[in-house]
């Protein structure tokens, strides 16, 4: 009987072994398949286009699914709108900023600072070509002025009416704008408090000084900023035929300091900041 209880451990012990290395087996060749699956799934939508280094394994469900509603797309478009997040809502699966302080600092429609983000090395701005009380990060400062010395020399007029503002006044003035046009009208131009990259202290809407800022693309300073803004490292941040991917209708008087390099790129290749970020910075600069 001793003899008979030992065989049937020893026979349930082997059976369980076998049962696990068979578990195990079949588990890894599931792992294998998904990921066979992914690598093929990647492989035809990147179709011939092979330098598309910023594609995210992550989303190829959601990238497949863009496709299907925007054919017309390219593949290259398809994957960076997915990746700006354009495939959901507007303040849908939204995410906080990364790169903190940085000149690359990003926020859109879904992605926002936290309310206590305040900007390293904020420096006030001189009134002789701002309203009172504006501020900027001191790198954005510089080369604002020395923008503003190179258009004075060829008789262009550039003032400053807004720059950083913090999380608390971009409540007051969301809130001012929802009682006069309402959240809709309000989501299409103004930003909610978080999301603003005025809060970045790294940008500035500026006018001629003479007409109204909405009418500031009918001004000469605004064919100069065209032809010089990025030679300072600025941009225009929300321009015509863009406002899909900004997710702000046009805005002529608002300017953004990414960077001379970032700047003259995203001029050269008339891309918004929201695809430079997505391409070159996101999961790439430390
Ligand atoms: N008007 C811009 C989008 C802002 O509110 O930040
Ligand atoms: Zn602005």
């Amino acid at each position: 009987m001793k003899i008979n209880k030992e065989l049937i451990i020893y026979v349930i012990i082997i059976i369980l072994l076998i049962i696990g290395i068979i578990t195990s087996v079949l588990s890894l060749q599931n792992q294998n398949t998904t990921i066979n699956n992914t690598q093929k799934k990647i492989k035809k939508l990147k179709g011939n286009i092979k330098d598309i280094d910023f594609i995210n394994e992550m989303y190829i469900n959601r990238y497949i699914k863009y496709q299907k509603n925007n054919p017309d797309l390219d593949i290259e478009d398809i994957i960076t709108r997915v990746n700006i997040g354009l495939d959901k809502k507007y303040y849908t699966n939204t995410k906080s900023s990364k790169y903190l302080n940085k000149n690359y600092i990003l926020t859109n429609k879904y992605t926002y600072l936290k309310e206590d983000y305040v900007p390293e090395n904020l420096e006030y701005l001189d009134t002789t070509y701002s309203r009172n009380g504006m501020m900027l990060v001191k790198e954005a400062k510089k080369q604002l002025e020395l923008m503003i010395t190179a258009a004075k020399n060829e008789n262009i007029k550039i003032r400053v009416i807004s720059s950083y503002r913090s999380y608390k006044y971009q409540v007051q003035l969301y809130n001012r704008y929802i009682e006069e046009d309402g959240k809709d009208l309000a989501d299409t131009y103004s930003a909610r408090p978080g999301f603003s990259e005025h809060q970045t202290g790294l940008c500035i809407d500026i006018d001629d000084s003479n007409i109204d800022y909405n009418q500031f693309d009918k001004s000469p300073s605004y064919k100069w900023m065209q032809n010089n803004a990025h030679l300072f490292g600025y941009i225009e941040r929300y321009p015509k035929g863009k406002e899909e991917i900004t997710g702000y209708t046009y805005e002529s008087w608002h300017y953004r300091y990414v960077g001379k390099k970032i700047a003259k790129y995203i001029k050269k290749h008339n891309i918004t900041f929201d695809e430079y970020y997505v391409k070159f910075i996101e999961n790439k600069e430390e």
